[in-house]
């Protein structure tokens, strides 16, 4: 059967609106860019993926436990993690379309294009540039030179016409309280989760009687003002992160991070994502973040090309001596076993719940072509699907509806599932095959003097004919012994 994978990001925005995974934030006022919605079977693979994080995480490891920190934070938090000083994107407008662009990113897509035009010692020399920008005279200005020296015109307009490039800071202010808005009541939007853990890292020691090493856990909203933001859920202003810090002492570091590293493969590998489409990449020491000692990104190789999905960081013990010299608050952990005081390191696990998701509809994505007919199906792990099964009367008949209302009750407790009388069947099941519906159960005339029903695998569109008792059974064989394509 011939199959075609997914092409291009419209397709998923597309069948992402049209089936109620994704809605654009606010629409019916013209929406609000890089802010989105999940509807009725977002939310449902949001939550499967969410607890598929929390069970890895929390439930498998008796050194790992959650918290769930409030969104906004004392402002001095955001001085001593660094945020306030250094989290910056650097921008340029265009004058002419007056859009706004990442002047390293519009630098990048130049290299790109150079490549494709077979120019690569110009790419190769402007890649040089631009990874030691910054060291010449500051990030702002070395990008603006490159940019002036290239004549690199706007992607939209064509335009050569910039205004200079700025930094900008990426986080959310607002003020907090009834009060006059002077700086003394300035707020943040947290733009990362990670620091509602370093400030309980000791609540969490003082009562959960963990020692080092342990690891705390969160999922939790982050905003960010990010610069350019036109890439679906991929990059959004206000997303989710399931974040996990692990303390461990130092020394124990580095293999800390190759173990974690491994283990957050493994875990994207069981989500169902196709092998060859997922990679590690460590970043170069020269390119680390400033607490960093060594970092990688989990790729997924999207429509739009190769991108994070998830950070592994060895933040050593940068935020935890920060906020120790911030709040005067020591942030030692005492081994008694040992008797010796340190600050633990931090092993850091961050993924992007929204290009987690993104991921898993983008892998699931098929057309195929069945009986000259094209069928659109989103081939999910099923323990990820929305819908676990759609419940079929075959024709309006009050005893088929009775009895396929009875198996509809009794599958409720243990799985999500539809009950659905309308159209013809086939239709039912090309509705089930684009929502990811793994099992699609019918239930016919025979089913009545035999207790019987036909069970239909949305993957290869086989059917069973099986009995009723045995139905919770085959679909938790299926979901248990499931395996991509
Ligand atoms: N605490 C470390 C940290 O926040 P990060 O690499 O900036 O590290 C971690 O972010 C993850 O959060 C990324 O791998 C990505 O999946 C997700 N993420 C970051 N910015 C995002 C955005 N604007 N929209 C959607 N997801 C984002």
């Amino acid at each position: 059967m011939p199959v075609t994978h997914l092409d291009s990001l419209e397709k998923i925005v597309s069948l992402s609106k049209s089936r109620g995974f994704i809605f654009q934030s606010s629409e019916i006022y013209g929406g609000l860019s890089a802010v989105y919605d999940y509807g009725p079977l977002g939310i449902e693979l949001k939550r499967n993926v969410q607890n598929a994080w929390w069970k890895a995480m929390t439930q498998v490891h008796d050194n790992i436990v959650g918290v769930d920190a409030a969104i906004f934070m004392h402002p001095k938090v955001w001085e001593a993690s660094g945020h306030v000083e250094g989290f910056n994107d650097p921008m340029i407008d265009d004058k002419q379309s007056k859009k706004r662009y990442r002047a390293d990113m519009i630098i990048e897509q130049h290299i790109l294009k150079l490549r494709e035009k077979g120019d690569a010692d110009k790419a190769d020399e402007l890649q040089q540039l631009l990874d030691t920008s910054g060291t010449r005279k500051g990030l702002c200005e070395d990008l603006y030179d490159i940019i002036m020296e290239e004549e690199i015109r706007a992607p939209e307009s064509g335009a050569f016409d910039w205004t200079d490039v700025r930094q900008f800071n990426l986080m959310f202010k607002t003020h907090y309280g009834a009060v006059t808005k002077d700086e003394d009541d300035v707020i943040y939007l947290r733009p990362e989760t990670a620091q509602g853990i370093f400030v309980n890292y000791k609540n969490v020691m003082d009562t959960a009687r963990v020692q080092v090493p342990f690891g705390i856990a969160q999922i939790g909203k982050a905003f960010r003002n990010e610069v350019v933001a036109r890439q679906f859920v991929f990059r959004m202003r206000e997303f989710e992160q399931m974040e996990m810090q692990y303390f461990v002492e130092p020394g124990t570091d580095g293999d800390e991070y190759d173990k974690w590293l491994e283990k957050r493969m493994e875990w994207h590998n069981n989500l169902g994502v196709r092998g060859e489409l997922l990679r590690a990449e460590p970043h170069p020491e020269d390119k680390l973040a400033h607490y960093a000692r060594a970092a990688a990104d989990i790729q997924y190789k999207y429509p739009i090309g190769w991108q994070e999905v998830e950070g592994i960081h060895n933040r050593t013990d940068f935020d935890l001596s920060r906020h120790h010299e911030y709040s005067g608050k020591k942030m030692e952990y005492y081994d008694q076993k040992e008797q010796k005081r340190y600050t633990p390191y931090v092993i850091e696990t961050s993924v992007g719940l929204d290009r987690t998701m993104l991921m898993i509809l983008c892998d699931a994505y098929r057309e195929e072509e069945v009986d000259g007919d094209v069928r659109t199906v989103l081939k999910m792990h099923p323990k990820l699907a929305p819908t676990k099964v759609g419940i079929f009367p075959l024709i309006k008949k009050p005893e088929l509806k009775e009895l396929a209302h009875k198996i509809e009750k009794e599958l409720k407790e243990d799985f999500t599932v539809l009950y659905d009388e309308s159209g013809s069947i086939g239709k039912r099941y090309r509705r089930q095959d684009e929502a990811g519906t793994p099992f699609c159960v019918t239930v016919d005339f025979d089913g009545l003097d035999d207790n019987t029903v036909t069970i239909r695998y949305r993957d290869d569109m086989k059917q069973d004919r099986v009995s009723v008792d045995k139905l919770e059974s085959v679909i938790r064989d299926r979901i248990k012994n499931w395996k991509p394509e």
